[in-house]
Order: C-alpha cells, then sequence, then structure tokens
C-alpha cells in the first residue's frame, strides 16, 4: 500500500465496490465509487475450476446470480453467462462477474484495491495476478486466513499484508505473522488496539460501518481504513475540512 494513501486518515474502502448503490462486486460497483472518489476499494476473490480469479464474495454464484452452484466448480465461460446485477435491479441487469485482472485494469492508477483472497490455495496466483497488473505496490492484501496472510507475506514481504476477524482476542496473530495490519469487525475495535497497533507501526482497517455515528467512532478511535458499503456517506462523513 502506497504511503501517501495513508496521508489522509481514515481512508475510506469502498467495500465490495459502492454495494449499497450497486451490485457488489462488478464493475459497475467499482466504477461508481471510482466516480465519488473513493481512495480505495475493497474486493473478495475465488478461482474457478479452469483456474481463473474472479471477484464474488460467496463460493456459490447463487446469492448475487442468476445461476447456481459453486465458483470452484465452474468454468470462467460458465460464470460468464450469468447476470450478477439484476438482483440488484433492473438497471444493472447484464453486469458479468469480473475477473481480478479486470478489476485492477480498471482500478490502477485511479485507486487503490484492498484485495481479499476468500478461498484456500490461491495466495500465490493472487499475488502474480497483482503485480502483473501493475498494482501491487498499490494494493492491501486481507484473508480471515492466517495461512493465506503468511504466505502472501512469505512471497512478498514488501506488501501491506492484514489478518480479518471477528474477535479482538486475534489481535496478537498480527505480530507473530509477522503482518502489517489487524483488520477487526468495528464492534470489535477499540482505542486501546489502535494505540498497540501504531506503536508497533501498525495498521488498524475495520469493517463493515455504513452509519454516519459507527463512522465518526472509527475515526475518533483511530482506525486508518474504514470499509464500508456506503462510501457516498463515508467520504462526505469523514471528509477533512
Ligand atoms: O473488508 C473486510 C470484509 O469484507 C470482511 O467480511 O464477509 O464482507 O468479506 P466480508
Ligand atoms: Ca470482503
Amino acid at each position: 500500500m502506497k504511503q501517501q494513501l495513508l496521508a489522509h486518515r481514515p481512508v475510506v474502502v469502498a467495500h465490495r465496490g459502492a454495494s449499497v448503490e450497486a451490485p457488489e462486486n462488478t464493475l459497475a460497483a467499482f466504477r461508481r465509487a471510482l466516480e465519488l472518489g473513493a481512495p480505495a476499494m475493497e474486493l473478495d476473490v475465488h478461482r474457478t475450476a479452469d483456474g481463473e480469479l474472479v471477484a464474488i464474495h460467496d463460493a456459490t454464484v447463487d446469492r448475487t446470480t442468476n445461476g447456481t452452484g459453486a465458483v470452484a466448480e465452474m468454468t470462467l465461460e460458465a460464470l460468464r453467462q450469468l447476470d450478477a446485477g439484476a438482483w440488484k435491479g433492473k438497471a444493472f441487469a447484464g453486469e458479468r462477474i469480473p475477473t481480478l485482472a479486470e478489476v485492477c485494469r480498471l482500478a490502477r492508477g485511479r485507486a487503490s484495491l484492498v484485495v481479499e483472497i476468500k478461498a484456500a490455495g490461491i495466495a500465490d496466483q493472487v499475488v502474480a495476478t497483482l503485480e502483473a497488473e501493475g498494482v501491487l505496490d498499490e494494493s492491501f492484501v486481507i484473508s480471515f486466513s492466517q495461512e493465506t496472510a503468511r504466505r502472501v507475506k512469505e512471497l512478498r514481504p514488501d506488501t501491506t499484508v492484514g489478518l480479518l476477524s471477528g474477535k479482538a482476542e486475534d489481535l496478537p496473530l498480527v505480530a507473530e505473522l509477522g503482518l502489517d495490519a489487524f483488520c477487526p469487525h468495528h464492534a470489535a475495535a477499540t482505542e486501546e488496539m489502535a494505540r498497540e497497533l501504531h506503536a508497533a507501526n501498525r495498521l488498524l482497517s475495520v469493517w463493515t460501518v455504513n452509519d454516519e455515528e459507527g463512522m465518526r467512532r472509527m475515526a475518533a478511535l483511530g482506525a486508518d481504513l474504514i470499509t464500508s458499503d456506503n462510501p457516498a456517506l463515508a467520504l462526505k462523513v469523514l471528509r477533512r475540512e
């Protein structure tokens, strides 16, 4: 992650793109986040049966497309047939599940990516793709999987890597694994946690904060990155005077 991204904290991260307005993890949602001026955008990564990395949250296509089945058991071609936008509204009908590379190309030079690795065993390929697309230096790679986070750090020690967790008690794992950031659910974040991380030159990145009061609270306790489905609101609330 580039240092200049952190010059104005907290950094607003558009969660799955501008997902309150547009279908999550689609180019429409990422384009909208860019239009709003979000400095960073989060996406979730899975791998298809034929080895392609794609942006989708769930392990199955059921919730966010008109199809059914596991991403890991479908080819990219089969996934591309699916409508990933209509569920969110008629205006988004025809949106497709994008590849990680497509999201990288859209974001490159415009916003940083917060890349959440969802599937096991794909860390090497994700890193290789981010590098090939020229966005690795600007990216923040995160995972709930300790093994995945550790592997990314091992592969590229200069890459900013964070551990996602729902529990405050997982904080020590960040130091144990040699990572750069702790990414707790906002309800688990505390001022003391921020202090401890900052003292060790590490970052606090919280998710998913969609109300104004929560955004102000996270900023006040020292969160460095605030992830929101509603980047328009977060940018307004957290705008520096
Ligand atoms: O940015 C972290 C957050 O996305 C983790 O939870 O379920 O939305 O992927 P989830
Ligand atoms: Ca995520």
